[in-house]
């Protein structure tokens, strides 16, 4: 296969492999996969057969039958379950890697800045093993810094903070390098969890994460509405006291209270970051403010709690779900100017 520039189209890889998505960013051709990291298998006298990956998966979850189990491989950023991981990988590094191009892809993966030496492993392992000729590795919080469009390389103070569906990642970078990074987990899906014990505790009604999600991406917010009601939408779950299906109405200022807990919790590591930073790059970052990337970045009215906790400017990066795979897609791209940023052999 050819492109207009004449030269053979490579099939070179960067991958953020989320707790939540999957996103596959191919050489040349920019993010062409972005699906939920979640597989399906089918269980039959105890042997395992994969039945569906990624967004057919995902709507599985909280609905399947005995015989179904939707799992997901990653959690807190990194691989809890081997086997399932792999195969995710597999599977989508196929559905991206036409098998007109002879060779075998070289893949950039993300990890988290607090990824230990194991858990790093295990990543370049299966990724090696999905069929990669090398395996990268670069630390999401540069990646996400590279993606939303910061200057990494200049002299100055960036600081970064991705949430994403496991962990929140705190980082000052300067010189295109990480100064201080934090990972605290907590990120979307503590706060599915915090709407569905709020709702436990108050309401004695019993959520799915998926229902959890969806109130918290539709009107979840992570301040008080002025009037201290908000706008409301109704769910669905189950009566704890007798045990029936039961409708409720959840509104905006009950939101803001369950997740008051995780909201404060990324507060925090954002002031913990800064207190932990040498004087001239906090002063840099007090001018320049903060980047906010990742999906939980898109919490309602996330960044004006930041900004009154922190006194902080705060900005929410265009495209923040796409951050970290844009930033490690223009690693690949731009690897001789980058290099220093991408670990082949740890
Ligand atoms: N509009 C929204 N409001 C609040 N949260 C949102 C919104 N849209 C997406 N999210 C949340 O963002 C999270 C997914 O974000 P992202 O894709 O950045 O995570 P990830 O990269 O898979 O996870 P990690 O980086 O922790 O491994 C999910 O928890 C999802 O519910
Ligand atoms: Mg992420």
């Amino acid at each position: 296969m050819f492109n207009g520039l004449g030269g053979i189209f490579s099939s070179d890889m960067a991958i953020d492999l989320g707790t939540a998505n999957t996103l596959v960013y191919v050489k040349g051709r920019g993010i062409i996969l972005n699906e939920p990291s979640v597989v399906a298998y089918h269980v039959k006298d105890g042997a395992k057969k994969v039945l569906a990956i990624g967004e057919d998966a995902k709507m599985m979850l909280g609905r399947t039958p005995g015989s179904i189990q939707a799992i997901r491989p990653m959690r807190e950023g990194v691989i809890a379950d081997f086997d399932t991981a792999e195969e995710m990988i597999k599977h989508f590094i196929r559905k991206v890697h036409k098998r007109s191009t002879f060779s075998k892809p070289k893949i950039i993966v993300c990890v988290p800045h607090g990824a230990t030496p194991v858990e790093k492993r295990a990543i370049r392992q299966s990724v090696l093993s999905a069929g990669a000729r090398r395996a990268g590795l670069i630390a999401e919080p540069i990646a996400a810094a590279i993606g939303a469009g910061m200057p990494i390389t200049n002299p100055t103070g960036s600081m970064v903070v991705d949430i994403g569906g496991g962990t929140t990642e705190v980082a000052v970078l300067s010189l295109g390098d990480i100064v201080y990074a934090q990972s605290v987990r907590v990120g979307g899906d503590r706060m599915d969890e915090a709407i569905i014990s709020y709702l436990r505790r108050q309401q004695n009604l019993l959520i799915g994460e998926t229902t959890a999600e969806r109130a918290k991406t539709t009107v979840g917010t992570a301040r008080m509405p002025d009037d201290g009601r908000g706008t409301s939408m109704h769910i669905r779950g189950r009566d704890l006291l007798n045990g029936v299906p039961k409708e409720a109405e959840i509104n905006q200022a009950q939101l803001a209270e369950a997740l008051a807990e995780p909201v404060q919790q990324i507060c925090e590591a954002v002031i913990t970051a800064l207190e932990a930073t040498p004087p001239d790059l906090a002063a840099d970052i007090v001018d320049r403010g903060v980047m906010l990337t990742g999906g939980g970045a898109l919490l309602s009215e996330l960044d004006l709690a930041l900004r009154e906790q922190t006194g902080l400017a705060i900005s929410v990066a265009d495209n923040s779900l796409d951050c970290v795979a844009i930033g490690t897609g223009k690693a690949l791209e731009y690897e001789k100017q980058l290099h220093h940023v991408i670990d082949y052999d740890s």
